[in-house]
């Protein structure tokens, strides 16, 4: 059984697309480095993986926050769209393409997939009252409205919570609703819009989520509580102004951003393939041999569990594989807010932590946690430096090392010729299959423990074994073939480490000359010039962090 050599299968992998008018964060950073470790994995199995993202660029929010910044909505996306593959690259994250939703591919499948709700008969119109500001004269959106809350009466809320008592509403509920943009009291005016009848389609989905592999079982009840409580109709139409693509046919309506936003992992991946070669269909085409792979937060699942299959099947197009579902990141056991400081930026992360290996620890710690669950996750100071300075820097850190300097001064610089320990190697060996499955299943923790668990098999063998003393007694080749093996063993693990801290791995690599591929976890190297011995990584300490998790209060 050979399942390592190239060509295995072809995979479309994606994260969620960022919102245009916000900043990349610490959680959009856990997202993005679970989506990459898959992808990298891929990769170095061989396999014809695409990772594709974009930004999030329509909607009312980013039309308003243009306006108040006095420029066009195209230039506000423009700036953001730079700033976030400027954090994301801070991270390596490796995309292989990241776009935009505000292109001409993204029009054209959106009117695509448009023409063809209707023709399966699933769109219908509706005429609907909703809040009109005569001032600002446009439709408002429930987060543009604000009032007092019907049920705890706080002031200053908006048209559809309150966050102070939690209630959700309508927003012809609030009390005393004035416009969130101007203030003026806002007036009820009827519009036509236009809705999508999941239901009608409800068997369909009740066939899909229960797909294998398709959601994780925690969140397969879940969806299937939605269907059970019936499918509503969903509103692909706003009125303009609004920021978007025009629907044919209409005056004056435009697709509601999420009708769109999915839409672009088709047209990202259209795009990647008119640069690059191929077609997009290659991926995304009914019955072809790709699998697609969202990863998303559990605050979208609806989204793509129920709107994003009927928008793919109406159009022919493939079904998502599989919805990797993850849960939130909170700080220090805390929610992250900007008014308690536990706010944390990607770019604030980078510049804050005095540590050259920051970002690639966080890599580490997020892999060291990640599971297929969507319980949430904490990012805790004390927590990370133990974990990063646990596995990276004594157990794999102190094997290469001390393995390495060994080559330097008693072998003439280079790995030793010399028959390697055959019962580690089969330990390596066997612990191979089960760490690929666990990143393809997404349990990259106990791909973490074991890997942890074989550098510590390293370490024992080298000081149980007693080298120097082999050196010093003139037994040569006793010391050979301990440093033989824990070379070759430190290899294999930095094979295993590859998808999670790339740049680390990328540091030994150099170091013996070498390009690694998923199979370099077999031993192999003997008799093989070493370039040069450095440490791969240097503790991580509460000075580096203080900057950091300063709370805002204090400063
Ligand atoms: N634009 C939509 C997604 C469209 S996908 C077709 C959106 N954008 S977002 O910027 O709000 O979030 C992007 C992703 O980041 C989502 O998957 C979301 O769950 C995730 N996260 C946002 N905050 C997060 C945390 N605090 N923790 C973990 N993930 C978080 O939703
Ligand atoms: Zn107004």
């Amino acid at each position: 059984m050979d399942n390592d050599t190239a060509g295995r299968k072809r995979v479309l992998v994606t994260s969620a697309l960022p919102y245009a008018n916000g900043d990349i964060h610490l959680g959009h950073l856990l997202e993005v480095v679970q989506t990459d470790i898959y992808v990298r994995y891929h990769r170095l199995r061989g396999d014809d993986v695409l990772y594709v993202c974009a930004d999030d660029t329509h909607g009312t929010p980013i039309e308003i926050s243009a306006l108040r910044l006095g420029i066009t909505p195209e230039e506000l996306i423009d700036k953001a769209r730079e700033n976030h593959i400027r954090d994301y690259s801070g991270y390596n994250i490796s995309f292989d393409i990241y776009y935009t939703t505000n292109s001409d591919e993204n029009r054209r499948y959106a009117e695509l997939i448009y023409d063809n709700l209707r023709k399966s008969g699933l769109v219908v119109e509706k005429e609907i009252s909703q809040y009109y500001c005569a001032h600002d004269k446009r439709f408002l959106p429930d987060r543009f409205i604000v009032g007092t809350c019907p049920r705890c009466k706080a002031a200053k809320q908006y048209g559809d919570v309150c966050e102070a008592c939690g209630a959700t509403y309508e927003p012809t509920d609030i009390i005393e609703p004035a416009c969130g943009i101007c203030g003026n009291a806002p007036q009820m005016r009827k519009s036509t819009h236009i809705y999508v009848q999941l239901s009608k389609r409800e068997e369909f989905l009740r066939e899909y989520i229960n797909r294998a592999g398709v959601l994780q079982s925690d969140m397969r009840n879940f969806v299937k509580t939605w269907i059970d409580e019936g499918l509503k109709e969903w509103c692909i139409s706003r009125d303009g102004p609004y920021f978007g693509f025009k629907i044919p046919g209409t005056e004056n309506k435009f697709f509601y951003v999420w009708m769109d936003a999915p839409i672009g992992y088709l047209s990202s991946t259209e795009r990647y393939c008119t640069d690059n070669g191929g077609s997009a269909m290659d991926y995304w085409k009914k019955g072809g041999d790709a699998e697609v792979v969202h990863f998303i937060g559990k605050d979208i699942v609806y989204f793509h569990a129920l709107f994003w299959p009927v928008m793919l099947d109406s159009s022919e197009f493939t079904l998502p594989t599989s919805l990797r579902i993850h849960g939130f990141l909170n700080i220090q056991g805390e929610k992250m807010s900007k008014s308690r400081g536990t706010f944390i930026l990607a770019r604030e992360y980078i510049e804050k932590v005095s540590h050259p290996q920051a970002a690639e620890f966080l890599r580490f710690y997020y892999g060291s946690k990640l599971s297929p669950t969507s319980a949430d996750l904490d990012l805790n100071k004390d927590e990370l430096i133990t974990r990063v300075n646990a596995t990276l820097i004594n157990n794999i850190g102190n094997l290469h090392h001390r393995s390495m300097v060994f080559c330097e001064r008693y072998f003439d610089g280079r790995v030793p010729d010399a028959a390697w320990d055959t019962e580690i190697a089969a330990q390596v060996e066997a612990a191979a299959d089960e760490i690929g499955g666990w990143y393809e299943s997404g349990d990259y923790k106990l791909a973490a423990e074991k890997i942890h668990a074989l550098g510590s098999v390293g370490n024992k063998y080298f000081q149980d074994s007693k080298p120097w003393e082999s050196i010093k007694s003139g037994d040569k080749n006793a010391a050979a073939a301990v440093v033989v093996t824990c070379v070759n063993l430190i290899k294999a693990l930095i094979v295993f480490l590859k998808p999670v801290t790339p740049k680390l791995c990328a540091e030994f690599e150099k170091q013996l000359g070498v390009d690694l591929k998923w199979g370099d976890y077999r031993f192999s190297l003997s008799n093989h010039p070493v370039n040069s011995v450095d440490k791969l990584a240097s503790p991580l300490g509460d000075e580096h962090l203080s900057a950091l998790f300063t709370p805002a209060a204090e400063l």
